[in-house]
């Protein structure tokens, strides 16, 4: 049973990114599929690609200078401490964590993609411009959090 099934939804209408994302889901997919020997490797590649996937969205941030690479690099570093953390699990004998890794994973995405990988796909499109409101104000986790609770405060 697939744990997220690739729809257009999920597109951010960057080619590249996109193309990348449907992999990411393929081995999600293969990752809460995988029995017995095959759960560890599924595990190293879904990691292998998501650093790769990660590391070149990071790039574009660089490159473009996206003004809020804060959040969306927390939320790719914290996905990845988590895969990795999974995966001396199944090393010691916790198969079963793959499959809830895929699971919470699918949820993540779906999430991530449609607000910090789409706002990152219209600022390299279109420029600064074109972006909507911050979607992430008030996460623990954005480093931006602070400068939105000043923007609040500054709100008439
Ligand atoms: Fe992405
Ligand atoms: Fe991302």
């Amino acid at each position: 049973m697939t744990v997220l099934a690739w729809s257009d939804e999920l597109a951010v209408g960057h080619d590249a990114m996109d193309r990348t994302h449907q992999q990411f889901v393929e081995l999600l997919n293969t990752m809460g599929a995988a029995q017995g020997e095959a759960i560890l490797a599924s595990v190293d590649a879904f990691i292998a690609h998501t650093e790769a996937h990660f590391a070149q969205e990071e790039a574009w941030m660089d490159e473009f200078q996206f003004p809020r690479a804060g959040c969306h690099r927390a939320e790719h570093h914290n996905v990845l401490e988590v895969a990795k953390e999974v995966r001396r699990r199944v090393v010691d004998g916790g198969t079963q964590y793959a499959r809830t890794l895929a699971e919470a994973l699918a949820e993540w995405f779906v999430v991530h993609a449609s607000s910090m990988d789409v706002m990152l796909a219209i600022f390299m499109e279109h420029g600064a411009d074109a972006l909507p409101e911050c979607s992430h104000e008030g996460s623990e986790s954005c480093p931006n959090s602070g400068k939105h609770e000043a923007d609040r405060s500054a709100a008439p």
